[in-house]
């Protein structure tokens, strides 16, 4: 094949993984990346602070349980998810097992991503091909025993997880319903945002009303409409917000929250942040479920 006729082929493509609206069905990297923004992905397999490259190996995250570390998902075919076929991948975001049939620690917010869409899920997979592939080995996460055994995760998994597609509320406004598949599915406000038990388990019955992150210092705070949380933020302030990553008093969010706001909500559009705000502001009050450690 002469060169001139490779470019063209190499050029048609890209333009059919890139070009909108192609096959409707046909998954999108153009729309994978925007999911992938959405889902925070970058944040956790990226150890941007000693200079690691995109998706090759996540940053130590601390927890309760010990420190983990988030995998290479770039598309090397070693180290990475470079072979990885669309099932292996949708078993991975949806049900939380790896392709050798292990089961994955729930850092990986899986227990959120499983209600994204097919759609979403294979577009994003489309997208992460594109991003170049880097031969570098995962890193053993540091945890301790019994939880260093995967096999600790069937009870837990049995006592916090139901998989399964998000469903549309139809007595609600579609913005509210975009924000809520938005907060619920892709941008997992709640794992942070949310309380969780002794086993790690989020407490829906605390559904967003402040949570601890980190080792336990870090506090999310509460979000509901109430005096707590964001009861004097307009959904004007809320949408503001999470474009800017500053408060209605004019104070930069920090610790994880810069993060997602630099990584996620700056790059949604309009309508999607506005959607959020929709949401935030129709949950139920609650009082702070955590309050700051002195
Ligand atoms: C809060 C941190 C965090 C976020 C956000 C996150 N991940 Fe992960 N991810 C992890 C950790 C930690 C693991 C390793 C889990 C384990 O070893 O059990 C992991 C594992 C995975 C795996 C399994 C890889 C393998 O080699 O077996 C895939 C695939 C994956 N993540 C994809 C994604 C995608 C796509 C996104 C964005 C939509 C994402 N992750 C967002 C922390 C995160
Ligand atoms: C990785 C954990 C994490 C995730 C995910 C997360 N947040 Fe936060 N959020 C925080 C932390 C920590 C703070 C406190 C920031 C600070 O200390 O300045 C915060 C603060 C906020 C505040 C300011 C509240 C106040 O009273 O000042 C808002 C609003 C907010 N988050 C909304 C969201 C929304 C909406 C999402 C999902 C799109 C989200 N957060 C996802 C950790 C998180």
């Amino acid at each position: 094949m002469n060169a001139l006729r490779r470019v063209a082929l190499v050029a048609g493509a890209t333009f059919l993984l890139v070009a909108p609206g192609v096959g409707d069905e046909a998954p999108s990297a153009q729309r994978g990346a925007y999911v992938f923004h959405a889902g925070g992905c970058y944040a956790c397999h990226t150890d941007e602070k000693t200079g690691g490259q995109p998706l090759a190996g996540g940053p130590p995250l601390t927890t309760p349980f010990g420190t983990f570390y988030a995998t290479n998902i770039t598309p090397d075919r070693d180290h990475g998810i470079g072979r990885w076929t669309d099932a292996q991948f949708l078993r991975a975001m949806r049900e939380g097992i790896a392709p050798d049939g292990t089961h994955y620690y729930p850092v990986f917010p899986f227990t959120s991503y499983t209600k994204a869409t097919e759609r979403d899920l294979l577009d994003l997979k489309a997208y992460l091909s594109t991003i170049p592939p880097v031969p570098r080995p995962d890193r053993e996460h540091e945890i301790a025993f019994p939880y260093s055994m995967r096999i600790t995760l069937i009870p837990w998994r049995w006592l916090n997880f139901t998989s399964g597609e998000w469903q549309a509320d139809p007595a609600r406004t579609p913005a509210w319903n975009r924000g809520s598949y938005l907060v619920e599915a892709l941008l997992h406000c709640g794992e942070c945002h949310t309380p969780r038990d002794w086993l790690g388990g989020l407490d829906r019955a605390q559904w967003m009303a402040g949570g601890r992150i980190g080792a336990g210092d870090v506090v999310a705070p509460n979000l509901t409409p109430h005096p707590n949380g964001l009861a004097d933020w307009s959904a004007e302030d809320i949408a503001f917000s999470l474009e800017l990553g500053t408060t209605p008093h004019g104070d930069v969010f920090g610790n994880e929250m810069a993060e997602v706001v630099r990584g996620s909500t700056s790059h949604l559009s309009k309508d999607d942040r506005d959607a959020i705000a929709e949401y935030l502001k129709a949950l139920k009050p609650l009082p702070s479920a955590v309050v700051k450690r002195p």
